[in-house]
């Protein structure tokens, strides 16, 4: 289980809810009363576009050994893979630009917005609209 946060959603939406690992961002928003705007539920559109930050304790105050590799990837951190037509509908909107989509793909590392609708809860995450 892991936390999910809900910040600047309007009066009543903010909270702190848990949720399962491989949950959907959509479904868990949508059970809990957060209106997240959708129209094609299905990556194309990116009206469900939010802001994603993860939720994680420093390892090294916690006593643990940082495991991050020459490239810079911190094995430690909270990583999901990102469909390319996720990636796709993000460049279109402007919402990242294009090489931040090559190094999502390439490192498998999410991107600081997400759809909503295509995004799979692997971490405790701070979730704001996207504007
Ligand atoms: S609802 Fe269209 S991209 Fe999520």
């Amino acid at each position: 289980m892991v936390n999910v946060i809900f910040c600047g959603f309007g009066e009543g939406m903010d909270k702190r809810v848990i949720a399962k690992q491989g949950d959907l961002l959509l479904r868990v928003a949508n059970n809990n009363g957060v209106v997240i705007p959708t129209d094609c539920k299905d990556g194309m559109c990116g009206s469900c576009a939010v802001k994603v930050e993860e939720l994680t304790i420093d390892m090294s105050e916690a006593g643990a050994k940082s495991e991050v590799d020459p490239d810079g990837w911190d094995k430690n951190k909270y990583t999901t893979y990102m469909e390319d037509k996720e990636l796709a509908t993000l460049v279109e909107m402007g919402a990242i630009s294009k090489i931040e989509a090559e190094s999502a793909q390439q490192y498998a590392q999410q991107t600081p917005v997400r759809l909503a609708c295509q995004c799979i809860i692997k971490g405790s995450i701070l979730v704001k609209p996207f504007e």
